[in-house]
């Protein structure tokens, strides 16, 4: 035997050398959830070490994160249902308390990159990303209002928005809305291929914003489909986005694999709720060792070729990279 693979595994210094993927603290946003009050820190019953936090205790948890290497934070409000209405009001409304947090965290680390969630669903009082009619999601009268709330967010600081709500010419749209703004620099980071997940279930909790009836088919894609999600990456490259995403990460490495190989963009994938809370739970179980399985699927998600990792693990892996 000339060739022997087994050769270049045999000690940690070796295949330390023949790594082929290495993360990074810096390839994480860590996406984080918002309230309304002061000194409130609440688990999500559902993602075990998660909090939904106050600004005064999220602008700690930042600092933290920024102490530990993480840049980059995905901030998602989380509004009661007294707030909420058929028209996202509250998703513009310049007065709302997380505007005005964006702002405040803006202020005070200037050096983080702060991105927002664009789209009805945790404002709306249906519980979807675009305005009901008649048990239908509309289109394009949707947009005008992702435009309103991308403008807001933009004035209020955002560096990034992520447009999640899979309406049709939505980044073309709030691309020109931006511009015409004056919000030249503020990058779009498309839910170019997002699919109708149950992965999402322990986010709807957390934010108290899953659908009224219904579920989101007719606009998020069908797992089932591979190239459809090329329809979607041409139009949002088209269109002016700045990444791709690619949403849930684990059950679709194919996907992010396709679109790394045939767009020049960036790659972001997001690793969601229900991928964090499987691990978590199986591991409170004993069932299996929760660090290893984290780490697993964090470098399988970059392996497959995003160049960006949206984690709920993100501070977890920040902190072992410390050790
Ligand atoms: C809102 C949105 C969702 C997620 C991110 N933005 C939920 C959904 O579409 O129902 C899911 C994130 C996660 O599960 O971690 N449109």
């Amino acid at each position: 035997m000339y060739r022997r693979p087994r050769r270049n595994r045999k000690s940690s210094a070796i295949r330390g050398m023949v790594e082929e993927t290495r993360l990074s603290v810096k390839d994480f946003i860590f996406p984080m959830f918002l309230i309304e009050g002061q000194n409130q820190k609440v688990e999500v019953a559902s993602m075990p070490g998660i909090f939904r936090y106050s600004l005064d205790l999220m602008i700690k948890e930042i600092e933290s994160c920024l102490n530990l290497g993480i840049v980059a934070f995905d901030i998602f409000p989380a509004y009661p249902e007294s707030k909420k209405d058929k028209y996202a009001t509250e998703s513009h409304n310049p007065e709302t308390f997380y505007l005005k947090a964006i702002q405040k965290i803006k202020e005070t680390f200037p050096e983080a990159c702060i991105m927002t969630d664009v789209a009805m669903d945790p404002y709306s009082s249906d519980g979807h990303d675009g305005i009901v009619e008649n048990g239908k999601i509309l289109n394009d009268e949707t947009l005008e209002i992702l435009g309103k709330m991308t403008v807001a967010q933009a004035q209020a600081g955002a560096d990034i928005i992520g447009p999640s709500d899979m309406m049709d010419g939505r980044v073309g749209y709030l691309r020109e809305q931006l511009d015409d703004n004056g919000f030249t620099d503020v990058s779009i980071m498309s839910y170019t291929a997002k699919y109708a997940s149950a992965f999402y279930g322990p986010f709807r909790d957390a934010l108290d914003s899953a659908p009224k009836w219904g579920d989101k088919k007719t606009y998020q894609m069908d797992p089932a489909n591979l190239h459809e999600a090329m329809i979607e990456a041409d139009l949002d490259t088209e269109e002016g986005a700045d990444f791709l995403m690619v949403k849930p990460a684990l059950a679709y490495l194919d996907v992010i694999r396709l679109l790394k190989e045939n767009y020049n963009v960036p790659i972001a994938a997001y690793n969601v709720s229900g991928e964090y809370s499987m691990i978590k739970a199986s591991a409170e179980r004993g069932w299996l060792d929760g660090e290893r399985a984290m780490l697993e699927s964090l470098i399988s998600i970059k392996r497959a070729g995003a160049n960006v990792i949206l984690s709920y693990f993100a501070k977890e892996f920040a902190e072992l990279q410390k050790k």
